[in-house]
């Protein structure tokens, strides 16, 4: 059975966004933290996304989660032309929207836009997902769509000691008591939280 996982990055007031959807305070964050036991950048070669994303067999996000990703890969057209590829080749996304949205036409990209719930689309998500796990890419809402059916396992936060005071929030509802299971510091600063969802 596979594990529907919400791998996320939170500013430490709960956020995962500022308020236009802005993520300069996560990609251009710079921070470090010399005490014991830090790991290193989880984004870098051979660090703990990579370990976590090798285990992922299906994706899904909400619409503006999406969008973002679709932005992104336009500010890098030139890019894009020159051979740059979908950043989940290979894997199913699929996208919660009641909007008819564009998917891309790049190598290896296979995006399926659905208007569903979480328990309607869960089974198919499995399905595709097969030994390895469900990634929960967010927004907030979507996680907590999962979570509210008791379709979500795992938490996977990863906090920035950044303040931002306003912006998309975590999750979109209060939660049951999570279960803490591991902690690890980063170099950087960051932490990484896992927690372990009843349901
Ligand atoms: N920090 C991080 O690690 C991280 C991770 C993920 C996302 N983000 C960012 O956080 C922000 C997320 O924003 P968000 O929470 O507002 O959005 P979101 O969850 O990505 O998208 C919300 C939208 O998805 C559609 N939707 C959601 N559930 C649906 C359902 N069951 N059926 C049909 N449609 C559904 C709805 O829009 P429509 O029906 O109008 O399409 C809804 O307004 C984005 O800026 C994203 O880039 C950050």
């Amino acid at each position: 059975v596979p594990l529907t996982q919400y791998y996320v990055a939170a500013s430490l007031d709960g956020y995962i966004a500022d308020p236009d959807d802005g993520l300069d305070w996560l990609t251009r964050y710079e921070g470090s933290y010399e005490g014991p036991g830090a790991a290193d950048d989880p984004m870098a070669a051979g660090g703990s996304y990579e370990a976590f994303y090798e285990r992922v067999g299906a994706l899904v996000s909400g619409s503006a989660t999406y969008e973002w990703i679709l932005r992104h890969l336009g500010e890098v057209d030139e890019a894009l032309e020159s051979g740059v590829a979908w950043p989940y080749a290979g894997k199913p996304y699929w996208v919660l929207s009641s909007r008819e949205l564009p998917v891309p036409e790049v190598e290896g990209a296979d995006v399926r836009v659905v208007d569903a719930s979480a328990e309607e689309i869960h089974p198919e998500l499995a399905r595709a997902a097969g030994e390895r796990n469900i990634w929960v890419v967010g927004g907030g809402g979507v996680a907590s769509q999962f979570a509210a059916a008791g379709l979500l396992d795992e938490l996977h936060l990863t906090v920035v000691p950044v303040v931002l005071g306003a912006g998309k929030p975590l999750f979109a509802g209060p939660l049951p008591v999570m279960r803490l299971r591991a902690v690890t510091p980063i170099h950087n600063g960051m932490v990484e939280l896992r927690y372990e969802l009843a349901r």
